[in-house]
């Protein structure tokens, strides 16, 4: 009689899963993350679409760390959510995840999922010289830096911990929106980070999930206007749409138009290029670089 291999949470190890793919050149494989009785860290997690995903695995049956930067936020996700847990946090900084870390594995030793969710988006005027060069890469330093930082800082227990890592990219890794050019170098940044991740992690049991939202309705896309072949979806959608999604064990996540800018990134990218240049071009601020 054949047994399934299974690993001490009771499930089909990662690789097995990979290896019954039958288009293993497909860049969209099989992944098994539990999604009850999790210890799960959101970078990020005090609004938008961070803090919709805290609550919808709050509902699910785990515990859920949120972190943000005003303490303000975080006393008013508190206030609405007592199960929830809150810690100012700023991923730009590494002494701050260093601090975070060290807090977090005292006091969740148990922690097996992180999601990098933190995220700023700015627009920016290239033909202009920036006011301040430092402010010129903030988006680096959250976007990258901070996924970077963070990954790095938990390594160890969510190695210790066989857990998963979510990276929160953007549909804009596979096409820019020409008005916020440093945020989309970010978010190509993340897409390529996270699959080295992927199969530097692949025999650890860590599982690597990226997920790539299209437009969505929160403060960051506040100034995203609907029209000219962009659609905002809600974070209710999103969340919808990713869960389905990880029940598949879909390990590169799509929701609605991120599908399409990965087709027409394929097929036809001059067209998608200059349509998102003629979208945002109202965006790109007057006179300040
Ligand atoms: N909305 C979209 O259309 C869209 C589309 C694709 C991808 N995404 C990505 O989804 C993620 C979440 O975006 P969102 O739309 O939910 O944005 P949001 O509504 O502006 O929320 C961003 C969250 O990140 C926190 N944050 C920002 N900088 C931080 C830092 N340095 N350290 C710690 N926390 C920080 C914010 O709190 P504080 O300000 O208090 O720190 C807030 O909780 C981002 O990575 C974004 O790029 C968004």
């Amino acid at each position: 009689m054949r047994h399934r291999r299974v690993n001490s949470r009771g499930l089909t190890p990662f690789r097995s899963a990979r290896q019954s793919n039958p288009f293993p050149w497909t860049v969209v494989t099989k992944g098994l993350m539990k999604l009850k009785g999790r210890t799960i860290l959101i970078t990020g997690g005090s609004a938008g679409i961070g803090l919709a995903f805290a609550l919808k695995f709050a509902e699910l049956g785990n515990e859920v760390i949120v972190t943000g930067r005003r303490q303000a936020v975080l006393d008013e996700v508190k206030a609405k959510h007592p199960k929830i847990h809150t810690i100012q946090s700023d991923v730009a900084d590494p002494a701050q995840i260093v601090a975070l870390a060290a807090r977090v594995k005292a006091e969740f030793p148990r922690l097996d999922v992180l999601m990098n969710n933190a995220g700023i988006m700015l627009y920016k005027n290239l033909k202009a010289p920036a006011a301040d060069l430092g402010g010129l890469t903030a988006e680096m330093n959250i976007n990258v830096g901070g996924v970077i930082g963070m990954t790095s800082a938990f390594i160890d227990i969510l190695t210790a911990n066989r857990g998963t890592v979510i990276n929160v990219s953007s549909a804009l890794a596979f096409v820019p929106l020409p008005a916020a050019p440093i945020y989309c170098a970010t978010k190509a940044a993340i897409h390529s980070y996270t699959q080295s991740l992927r199969f530097q992690l692949e025999e650890t049991g860590v599982e690597v999930i990226e997920l790539m939202p299209p437009a969505v309705k929160t403060d960051l896309a506040a100034d995203l206007a609907e029209g000219d072949g962009i659609t905002l979806m809600t974070t209710d959608e999103l969340v919808k749409q990713s869960f389905a999604s990880l029940k598949m064990g879909i390990l590169e996540i799509r929701p609605g138009q991120a599908k399409q800018l990965a087709f027409m990134r394929r097929f036809a990218p001059d067209f998608i290029n200059r349509q998102l240049w003629k979208a945002s071009k109202k965006l790109v601020p007057v006179g300040v670089g």
